[in-house]
């Protein structure tokens, strides 16, 4: 049944079509926001136009609440079936305009191809960027799915493609009109005959090669050709089929494991690679429910916990329950992903990032000009190439640096190493016997983690408890 419910929502909204226009987002009206967004993309039957209120008042507010709820459940909010700050936060987000649905990466039924040599075809051009760079960001955002299954794209210049592809504004002719700058960037039609297929995007929209002040056309493209090979959304927040946008970087991009694994059970792998290659392994995004999570760093950003995992970070407000993951590239591109250590300094008010002997900084969320810098700032032993973690501590302005198994104590206010270090972990923090793996200070209290381990320290590094990982960090 519930299949059923999807599948016909899905088809309703994407098939029925030349109905009434949907009006465009307000900005300032929030319930005409919300409004829209459920009728757009979780199937709230559209307001009939002449009967505001009256006597569907009542049905249309449970129906709203309802639609509310599976938007809720989709993006892993509070479920309230109330329009909260907190969804509406996230209807505000710049996203895909095909809609969401819950617990499928694949349409269910059978929109996929029947054939795996696919023509794609580019009618037109958005004014943003250089024919080239069009044709470059088109041809790489095919290549990600390329890369992982038998499809292969060849482009034609004439006649109908299997991929149509087009910029337009506003009414474009296919019943699902575009609504200027922001919200809806672009769409795109699962496999089937005539407009199946087609990617259409919105030239409201600054689009770039690669500058991330804009949206970048390969991040967008290449989401939409997921749908255009018969990919649904999907709940992973790290997934390039995640509804909203993020800035992906074209030349380090790695199609993650969730993506690849829903384009696959309907294509299967590329048989033409070898399998033993040495091709980077698809992401797979972390989990605060999983009980084997190691961390890469955690640090203090402004009265905020930074959580480091991979290629991503997950941002905790001490005030709010919730946790937001993020892409480390999307906030900051020159940053690498899998960071060794990072730490808040307060007398500085800036957060240092540390990855091999390359230390960035930040300050607020802006990288800091003139880093990277070199770890011998830091003045430890010529032979420390690599940190495990860092704990900044607060009251003594001291940076303890965690490497092979020693501690290296810094005097921050004197820029000098404290005499005797460095010392052995155990002797500094009895009771930690592992390697740490990453470190911080909060509320006064020391935080080390080892493995999927966190160790509770008093102020006067006394062994309090031993917690698992996600203490800070809810599994939801
Ligand atoms: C591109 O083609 C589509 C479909 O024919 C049309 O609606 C749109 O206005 C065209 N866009 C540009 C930028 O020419
Ligand atoms: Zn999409
Ligand atoms: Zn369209």
């Amino acid at each position: 049944m519930k299949t059923c419910f999807r599948l016909c929502v899905f088809v309703t909204l994407l098939f029925s079509g030349h109905s009434n226009p949907i009006a465009p987002l307000a900005g300032g009206d929030q319930d005409t926001l919300a409004e829209n967004y459920l009728t757009r993309l979780y199937g709230l039957p559209k307001q009939p136009a002449q009967s505001p209120s009256s006597s569907g008042g009542e049905k249309r507010s449970s129906d709203m609440s309802l639609r509310l709820k599976e938007m809720q459940q989709f993006f892993k909010l509070k479920v309230t079936g109330k329009l909260d700050q907190e969804t509406l936060e996230v209807m505000k987000k710049p996203r895909c305009g095909v809609p969401d649905i819950k617990a499928y990466s694949t349409f269910p039924g059978d929109y996929k191809w029947k054939k795996h040599q696919l023509t794609y075809r580019i009618e037109n051009y958005t004014l943003d960027m250089s024919v080239a760079e069009v044709d470059d960001s088109i041809s790489r955002a095919l290549k990600v799915w390329a890369d992982v299954t038998p499809l292969r794209f060849t482009r034609i210049y004439s006649g109908t493609a299997d991929i149509m592809i087009f910029f337009a504004t506003g009414d474009h002719g296919d019943g699902y009109p575009f609504d200027g700058p922001n919200g809806f960037l672009a769409h795109a039609y699962p496999p089937y005959e005539g407009v199946g297929g087609d990617a259409h995007f919105d030239d409201d929209e600054t689009f770039s090669y690669r500058s991330p002040q804009y949206y970048t056309l390969f991040s967008v493209a290449a989401h939409e050709f997921g749908h255009s090979l018969g990919l649904g959304h999907s709940r992973d927040p790290g997934a390039l089929m995640y509804p909203t946008y993020v800035y992906r970087d074209m030349d380090r991009f790695i199609l993650p494991r969730d993506d690849v694994n829903g384009i696959q059970s309907l294509y299967g792998p590329n048989t033409d690679v070898n399998t033993d290659d040495s091709k980077p392994t698809p992401p797979v995004t972390p989990n605060t429910c999983d009980p084997n999570l190691v961390l890469d760093a955690v640090t203090m950003l402004r009265g905020e916990i930074m959580f480091f995992k991979n290629s991503f970070f997950w941002r905790s407000y001490p005030q709010s329950p919730d946790v937001e993951l993020q892409l480390i590239q999307s906030f900051w591109p020159e940053i690498p992903d899998n960071i060794d250590a990072a730490f808040e300094s307060v007398i500085q008010d800036k957060v240092f990032l540390i990855k091999g002997e390359k230390v960035w900084a930040l300050y607020g969320y802006d990288i800091v000009q003139g880093y990277p810098k070199s770890l011998s700032m830091f003045r430890l032993r010529k032979n420390v190439k690599k940190i495990d973690a860092v704990l900044y501590k607060e009251d003594s302005n001291t940076i303890l640096f965690f490497a092979n198994n020693q501690v290296y104590s810094y005097n921050e206010r004197m820029k000098k190493m404290d005499k005797g270090f460095p010392k052995p972990v155990q002797k500094v923090f009895p009771g930690m016997t592992g390697k740490v793996t990453a470190a911080f200070q909060y509320r006064g209290f020391n935080y080390l983690f080892s493995g999927s381990k966190m160790l509770e320290f008093g102020s006067n590094n006394k062994l309090l408890r031993v917690l698992n990982n996600n203490y800070f960090l809810p599994c939801k």
